[in-house]
């Protein structure tokens, strides 16, 4: 493995690798035991939106494999100021030895790993958060300890995390039921591979359909970054695309409810739910950590001191 760019250039084997590596890892960093597979290496973290978990997760997860990470804000960097991302491929595989971005354009980022000689990692753009769809992964098998046989509903926008969540539900065996408005749809490119899974996935505008029998609920907010003069026509257009009791009514009673976060309480989930839940969707922004050293190793170092 090369690069992550997406979920859809993953294999199931290569998914079920990093969250083998990803479970070592973890139990690892429990017991004190501290592995410096990146030793000397650096990260380059080129950051054109916001960030929390990412930023800190990358960071720190770089400092615990032996390597160090850079924050690039696009407010210092030249590309910020139009330098082609051709050559700030060409110059960033100089120096470090490996580049997570996030920014808007998918493009941008195979750009990088096309123009570029070392590893780039999506730290999320427009289209997908591999990133974070690994470390839900990763949680959904801590809690529920398999993929087969569970039902993974997404309700809310069609967006990055709805386009990844489809493609490594999919991908791990399970089955994918989508809810979200007709205007509102995942990318037609995740809907064209979705197809090839049959009944195993499914897609309406009716919340309460797609949550039936769920083992496990994802939402997102209404409104992603980059798309902020839209929030008040969205938030008509998602009224009643929320997680709430009338939803894990219909759901199973021992459903797990994901939150990539930030959430916005009682717009795409109520506070009560997210706080019933709060166990497992703090596990999961824990597990961004240890499912990114995974990547990082497999993409920029070697899994042996
Ligand atoms: N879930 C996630 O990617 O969080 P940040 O935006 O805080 O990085
Ligand atoms: N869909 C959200 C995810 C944030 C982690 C966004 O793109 O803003």
């Amino acid at each position: 493995m090369k690069h992550l760019l997406k979920m859809l250039d993953l294999s199931k084997e290569e998914i079920i690798d990093i969250l083998n590596l990803a479970d070592q890892l973890k139990y690892e960093n429990k017991n004190g035991i501290q592995h410096h597979l990146l030793k000397g290496k650096t990260l380059g973290m080129i950051f054109q939106k916001s960030s929390t978990r990412t930023r800190v997760s990358f960071e720190t997860g770089m400092y615990q494999l032996g390597g160090q990470a850079l924050f690039l804000s696009n407010r210092d960097l030249q590309i910020g100021r139009g330098e082609p991302v051709q050559d700030t491929a060409r110059v960033l595989s100089r120096y470090i030895d490996g580049i997570m971005i996030r920014t808007f354009e998918q493009k941008e980022v195979e750009d990088l790993a096309k123009y570029g000689s070392i590893p780039v990692i999506n730290g999320l753009t427009d289209f997908c958060h591999p990133c974070q769809v690994l470390a839900d992964l990763m949680t959904i098998r801590e809690f529920k300890g398999r993929f087969d046989g569970l039902k993974m509903c997404y309700i809310g926008d069609g967006n990055n995390m709805a386009n990844s969540l489809i493609v490594g539900g999919l991908k791990v065996g399970m089955e994918v039921a989508i809810a979200c408005p007709m205007d509102y749809q995942p990318d037609s490119q995740v809907l064209e591979f979705a197809k090839e899974y049959g009944d195993k996935f499914s897609m309406t505008d009716i919340p309460l359909k797609a949550a039936e029998n769920a083992d496990v609920l994802f939402t997102d907010v209404w409104t992603s970054m980059g798309e902020e003069a839209e929030t008040e026509k969205r938030k008509i257009a998602f009224k009643g695309y929320q997680i709430n009791d009338e939803i894990m009514a219909v759901a199973k009673p021992d459903a797990m409810v994901q939150h990539c976060l930030p959430a916005h309480r009682e717009e795409e989930i109520t506070a009560k739910v997210f706080e019933a839940h709060a166990d497992e969707i703090f596990e999961e922004a824990e597990n961004r950590l240890h499912a990114q050293k995974a990547v990082m190793v497999k993409v920029m170092g070697s899994e042996k001191e």
